[in-house]
């Protein structure tokens, strides 16, 4: 293993420079918004029972999903795109599955052989001579036992398949699926590997939410397309180490089309957004200024609607949201990030009665008391830069995914995790298995914490938002801040991973191994102040 001062002498030496990327020759405002309807998804179906894993007199639902390839029109002026999708289809089948109900799935991996996407085999997992097509499959935000999680070094090439089991015995909430194949995820996911999972329960259906046709899940994410109308994924400008630190494309895309319009009825509509990006950080809002509210995060409905003009969306984060168009009918109003359009909603000047409503109440997210918390674990978010401040390499913890796993919180145990974030780049930072609580946001010294290796804050804890204080498994570590979040670690001991979710980060050692061990273990050495952490192998880093 290389220390980090031969890393960063390695690093001068390797050339893995970013340059500008050669612009594909698609200009994206030659492209007509608004001329394509918005896919409404389709639902994905079990094709049959199977014995439940651990009590085989009952039996549950099985699903059979297949990734391949397919050519679909993005837009109505483009070709034929090639993607991966499940099933065929970019974004996948939505699960529409009942809290407490658990089922099957059979991932197959049925991709082409060749990659058609730019592999970098310096990448730590990516290295040459590995099936290119490899793949797991991950659910994002459900509580499931180790070997059905989908971890990173458990993938599997074209032909072969892998089962999990997803017990589902957790709140409501919009969870989403994709690829999780180490160090080509960000490619995978790109290439359309990913889908939404929406439970349902009890508690929120007695809430008489808008449901059926007007419960809809927007799946947003931008794409770059060549002149031939093919996804375009930059490179960097040194062609044996293609890696570039971030995607940003300039066509947006809604469940799969770009700048689609949606057709609606003047009344509300539950929106199950997913920022399914794999950079892009979106700041949603309205042509016409209109406020709207937003009654669930990541893992589940808040305690009350928050009325907002704006939501601002990392990667991986989801916002249940109900918009009222009744205000509206006969008009269109669109969707937008800041100056990018998104899509175009189309409100007929009359429609079916609402009946659903909009409840002042929720459901509560009890408070996990920071009394509880048997660990307060110090983990700076770091990045390396080369000679010319171009980032090489993310790291969690000041460490390397094959680094020994250095965080080991005991099953049902509650533990505070502070993410110390010196670099210049918000890193939403998302945990497999649990859902947490945002603590507080509070600014530190940079200066400070690099050359001094002393953590001083310059500022208040801040309080979450209010679209922020319920349960998370994403959270935004803005620059130049620590992040609280406190964490019970519930469900099942074993291996799993936390990661930030910029996926070229993720593909780049910001992504470390954990493990929830049994009550009786060692949970590893007790951190419980800055200066371990600080003193444990960055001191030679430079952040942005
Ligand atoms: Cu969206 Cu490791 O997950
Ligand atoms: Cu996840
Ligand atoms: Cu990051």
């Amino acid at each position: 293993m290389l220390t980090p001062r031969a890393m960063l002498a390695n690093a001068a030496v390797m050339p893995k420079v970013r340059e500008a990327p050669v612009r594909p020759a698609l200009n994206p405002t030659s492209l007509a918004r608004y001329v394509d309807p918005m896919p409404i998804l389709p639902i994905a179906h079990p094709i049959g029972t199977r014995p439940h894993p651990n009590d085989p007199s009952t039996r549950v639902p099985f699903y059979r999903i297949q990734m391949r390839e397919s050519f679909t029109q993005l837009h109505r002026d483009l070709k034929p795109a090639r993607q991966w999708g499940f099933d065929g289809v970019v974004p996948g089948p939505t699960f529409m599955t009942k809290s407490g109900e658990p089922y099957l799935v059979e991932w197959a991996n049925a991709l082409p052989d060749k990659h058609f996407l730019p592999l970098d085999h310096n990448l730590h997992g990516a290295e040459k001579g590995l099936p290119e097509s490899r793949t797991v499959v991950h659910l994002h935000g459900a509580k499931v036992p180790p070997e059905s999680d989908g971890y990173p070094e458990n993938w599997y090439p074209p032909g072969r398949s892998a089962t999990a089991f997803y017990p589902n015995a957790q709140d409501a909430a919009m969870l989403w699926y994709h690829d999780h194949a180490m160090g080509i995820n960000r490619l995978n996911i790109f290439a359309g590997l990913a889908g939404a999972a929406i439970i349902h329960d009890e508690v929120e259906a007695a809430l008489n939410l808008p449901s059926g046709k007007f419960e809809i899940p927007l799946v947003i994410w931008d794409r770059m397309f060549d002149p031939n109308g093919q996804l375009y994924y930059p490179v960097s400008a040194n062609a044996d180490a293609p890696w570039i630190p971030e995607f940003f494309g300039d066509v947006m895309m809604v469940n799969g089309k770009a700048w689609p319009y949606l057709e609606v009825e003047p009344r509300k509509y539950r929106f199950r957004v997913l920022n399914a990006a794999n950079g892009r950080f979106f700041r949603f809002s309205f042509s016409d200024g209109r406020p709207f509210h937003q009654i669930g995060t990541d893992a589940g409905l808040l305690p009350a609607p928050v009325e907002l003009k704006s939501v601002f969306m990392a990667p991986a984060e989801r916002a249940d949201l109900i918009v009222d168009f009744s205000t509206r009918a006969g008009k269109t109003v669109n969707l937008m990030s800041e100056y990018f359009d998104i899509m175009q909603f189309r409100v007929a000047s009359s429609g079916t009665k609402d009946t659903s409503a909009m409840p002042s109440a929720l459901r509560a997210v009890p408070k996990t008391p920071e009394s509880e918390a048997v660990q307060n674990r110090m983990l700076p978010l770091i990045e390396w830069d080369n000679k010319v401040a171009e980032p090489m390499i993310m790291l969690l913890g000041g460490k390397r995914w094959m680094d020994p796993i250095t965080e080991k919180p005991r099953l049902d145990t509650v533990e505070i995790w502070n993410l110390i974030n010196p670099t210049d780049d918000a890193h939403p930072i998302h945990l497999h298995l649990v859902r947490f609580q945002i603590l507080d946001r509070r600014r530190f010294d940079k200066f400070d914490f690099q050359m001094r290796h002393k953590l001083r804050f310059i500022g208040d804890a801040m309080a979450p938002e209010a679209n922020e204080a319920g349960w998370k498994d994403t959270v935004r570590a803005n620059p130049g801040v620590v992040t609280r979040i406190i964490v019970r670690f519930e469900g099942y001991t074993g291996r799993y991973v936390w990661h930030c979710h910029i996926l070229e980060h993720e593909d780049n050692e910001m992504m470390r191994p954990y493990e929830v061990v049994s009550t009786t273990a060692a949970s590893g050495p007790a951190v419980t102040g800055a200066s371990a952490a600080i003193a444990s192998g960055f001191t030679w880093c430079r952040a942005r």
